[in-house]
């Protein structure tokens, strides 16, 4: 039986008091309501990690993950934040290789392998997220595009570094667009990137691998989503930031 994961990426948002209020409802709403087996993820901007830890605090099945993490352990890098650092503020989970970090920041698949493993290296789940622009989806060519990008990175690892790894699938064209993929464009492209594990890592690796999507899931399309056989669960950005609508899309399932 695979994990159940809904992480809400609430990207560059929230004052602190804004990042309190939020993080209480739903730790609260989380416990009252008990998603069965579901795993949520909360991650903040970096200087929300260590209080939102504290509001977390034992709940269980409620993880702090962090939106990015450096490629090196220490050092003269002025600004960056390495993944040890992140693990002993209490994040279990780091996400890499998000559109935006590609886009805006340059990020090759070099740097990103480097980054995922320094993540596992300290400990931290990898959510690796892949996916295509329009241009490619129009092209028909976005399966191959989505698994050059894994090949290039997390296929490189060893099957027990892989086993940490949490892939998520973000068409690019259905990220903060309110253009979410349609449940068959998710299953088709989720099935294929198993069977592409499968292929790299083993059969067993990509029957254990959790592959969320992402890209204007809310809590109106989540189930629908959330139905199909290799969806297993979402990395949610905008309905993240609304207490309610995160917890009903962690009950989607
Ligand atoms: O990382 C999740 C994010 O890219 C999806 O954003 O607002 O379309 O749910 P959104």
């Amino acid at each position: 039986m695979r994990e159940k994961i809904v992480a809400g990426n609430w990207k560059m948002n929230l004052t602190f008091e804004e990042g309190q209020k939020l993080t209480s409802e739903i730790v609260q709403m989380f416990r009252d309501e008990n998603p069965a087996g579901v795993k949520l993820v909360l991650n903040p901007p970096f200087p929300h990690l260590y209080p939102v830890k504290k509001l977390i605090g034992d709940t269980a099945n409620v993880f702090l993950g962090a939106q990015n993490c450096y490629d090196k352990a220490s050092g003269a890098y002025t600004g960056e934040v390495p993944a040890a650092m992140l693990r002993s503020f209490g994040a279990s989970f780091v996400i890499l290789g998000h559109s935006e970090r590609r886009a805006y920041f340059g990020e090759d698949s070099a740097f990103l392998l480097a980054k995922t493993k320094q993540a596992l290296a300290a400990g931290l789940r990898p959510i690796f997220c892949c996916g295509e622009p329009l241009e490619i989806r129009e092209a028909d060519t976005h399966v191959a595009f989505v698994v050059k990008q894994l090949e290039e990175t997390v296929f490189q690892l060893s099957a027990e570094e892989f086993a940490q790894v949490v892939i998520a699938y973000e068409p690019i064209w259905a990220i903060g667009t309110g253009k979410t993929a349609s449940a068959e464009q998710a299953q088709e492209m989720h099935a294929a990137l198993r069977a592409e594990i499968a292929k790299a890592q083993g059969q067993a690796a990509a029957d254990a691998c959790p592959i969320l999507y992402g890209g204007s899931c809310n809590a109106e399309n989540a189930s629908s989503i959330f139905a199909k056989a290799d969806v297993d669960g979402g990395l949610i950005g905008g309905a993240s930031l609304k207490s309610r609508d995160f917890i009903a899309i962690a009950k989607s399932f």
